[in-house]
């Protein structure tokens, strides 16, 4: 288990910090902060995209995989992030956005001049202007194809009508993505987040979907398997860290893309746990999470890819998600309590961990007012979705509240300074107000902050092997407040138990005095003593 004792930490490049004043996050201004990554512990960055981009989708709507946008700055300064990450220990993981590209791409441009190579680079259909090829909706809203009138033809978009999708049955397009490939680990990086990667592979023949919204057509597509092994054997990527991001996968397709005797990728980030509080499975509708259904998810993931030689991407946060703390935690009353809780329940389970920008901090949503403080597309878009379907303005802010990405897209909280220390300007997109309370300047001087928590958890699980390798298995299974399991190695034993509720809740298989009697120690815990039940979003865990 080559990625056992690592964590990654996620950069967001836009709101991590911005270097030269101009209220947008930058190459310079991680490099500026590489020591405080380095004091987190952590052995590799991922950064979101910092390439060429008309920034429809903040940076993954890409026009130029070879060159850096000059809003995050040049590619000496990306060269220099390298370097000096380098010199700390840790490794530069980019992000390979490769089931689309921006329209403004070159090859978007030349296609749309007519230029049959380039047609035949995205996915074209001739037809017309009223009648797409399919029904099949938009991850951000809307019908996913558009129509070009001098072409008479229609193309795919998955995501925004700026992203077409590209045609991975052309063995061209293939190749070009390898180059893309061969070029950055020839700068120096260490490894790869693939973007939505199991969307690549397109049906073969294109039709209405009438019990969806078309994703059971593309969602690990029928060559999936087949195009990964060739495009990391091709491109000499095999043994690298790498990650795809999986968009409603199965347990038995990531077994596949992470088994290492399959040579594809190193492990997957699966999202099936943060759709506990979708109701009826729609993001736009609101409800409380399900904790039994989290907690299963949780037990078929670890249990299911244990037993398939599989590894998993484990996390909470990350730029497409709302906070964890907001979410599944008391981010007012038990904001301390619950952030460490949450970082425990995810750090000490089997796979790699991911900390996302100010995650280690307890950061929390944005609790914006007023529709006009989002910046995110899809925010805007389904916001207008929610009004014209009826909902009123309260309503549709109240769901966009909870469930924007611009939750996870505030600017990373460096102090209490104004603007969070984050810039010398007004940024890009503004701050909750707890920056104040809630920040790295803070929390390094707090012995108990959440920050300080998560480096102990980074610290233990490069020093504990039962983290890193040990067998998994869930207890309290029954148990509707609680989240909690055991793993064990050679006889050594963690259990951890994790309460996710606002109020006292007793354990049902074993109380905490019975742990104790049976030997076992407490030696993580948010709370000083041992009580007779776990204490409001209490975390435990217990040695033997
Ligand atoms: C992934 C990215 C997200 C982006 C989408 C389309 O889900 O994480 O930010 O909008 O892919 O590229
Ligand atoms: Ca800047």
């Amino acid at each position: 288990m080559k990625f056992s004792s690592g964590t990654v930490y996620q950069i967001y490049p836009r709101s991590f910090y911005d270097s030269n004043g101009d209220g947008i996050g930058d190459i310079r201004g991680i490099i500026e902060k590489l020591d405080y990554i380095k004091s987190l512990g952590v052995d590799y960055i991922w950064s979101t995209p910092f390439f060429v981009s008309p920034q429809r989708d903040n940076g993954y709507d890409i026009a130029n995989y070879r060159e850096i946008d000059p809003r995050f700055g040049t590619m000496a300064d990306v060269e220099k992030l390298i370097a000096e990450a380098g010199k700390r220990g840790i490794s530069i993981m980019m992000d390979a956005v490769f089931n689309h590209t921006s329209t403004e791409h070159e090859w978007f441009q030349r296609a749309l001049k007519g230029e049959e190579k380039y047609l035949n680079y995205y996915i074209f259909k001739d037809g017309e202007p009223d009648k797409p090829p399919t029904n099949w909706v938009s991850k951000f809203g809307g019908n996913a194809w558009e129509y070009v009138p001098h072409l008479k033809k229609w193309y795919l978009h998955l995501f925004d009508v700026t992203q077409a999708d590209l045609n991975w049955e052309n063995l061209e397009v293939r190749e070009e993505l390898k180059d893309i490939l061969r070029f950055w680990k020839k700068k120096g990086v260490k490894g790869y987040r693939f973007d939505v990667v199991n969307l690549i592979s397109k049906p073969a023949e294109f039709v209405d979907d009438n019990q969806g919204d078309g994703r059971r057509f593309y969602t690990d597509g029928r060559h999936v398997h087949e195009f990964l092994k060739e495009l990391v054997k091709d491109s000499g990527i095999d043994g690298m860290i790498t990650v795809g991001e999986m968009s409603s996968t199965s347990i038995d397709n990531c077994i596949r893309y992470s088994n290492p005797n399959e040579h594809e990728l190193s492990m997957t980030f699966s999202f099936h746990h943060l759709k506990v509080d979708y109701k009826g499975g729609d993001k736009w509708s609101l409800m409380d999470a399900d904790i039994s259904a989290l907690k299963k998810l949780f037990e078929d993931w670890q249990v299911g890819m244990a037993e398939g030689g599989g590894w998993n991407a484990v996390f909470w946060c990350n730029h497409d998600q709302p906070r964890a703390v907001s979410r599944f935690g008391d981010d007012e009353k038990f904001h301390n309590e619950s952030a460490k809780m949450l970082a425990a329940t995810v750090h000490l389970m089997r796979g790699t961990p991911y900390i996302y920008q100010g995650e280690e901090l307890g950061m929390t949503n944005a609790k914006y007012t007023s529709i006009e403080q989002y910046r995110d597309v899809e925010s805007l878009n389904y916001y207008k979705i929610l009004r014209d379907a009826g909902k009123s303005e309260e309503e549709a802010l109240k769901i966009i509240g909870e469930r924007s990405r611009d939750n996870g897209r505030t600017p990373m909280q460096w102090s209490a300074e104004k603007f969070a220390g984050f810039s010398s300007v007004e940024a890009w997109i503004s701050s909750p107000e707890n920056y104040k309370q809630f920040n790295v300047e803070v929390e390094e001087r707090d012995e108990n902050s959440v920050l300080n928590f998560y480096k102990m958890l980074v610290q233990f699980r490069k020093n504990n092997r039962v983290v890193q390798e040990g067998d998994i298995n869930f207890l309290e299974r029954d148990n509707n407040d609680v989240i909690a399991y055991r793993r064990s190695l050679d006889g050594e034993e963690l259990i951890i138990l994790c309460n996710y509720r606002g109020k006292n809740v007793d354990l049902s298989e074993k109380s905490l005095s019975e742990f104790c009697a049976a030997g076992y120690k407490k030696i993580i815990g948010n709370y000083e003593n041992l009580a007779d039940n776990l204490r409001p979003y209490e975390v435990i865990v217990f040695q033997k």
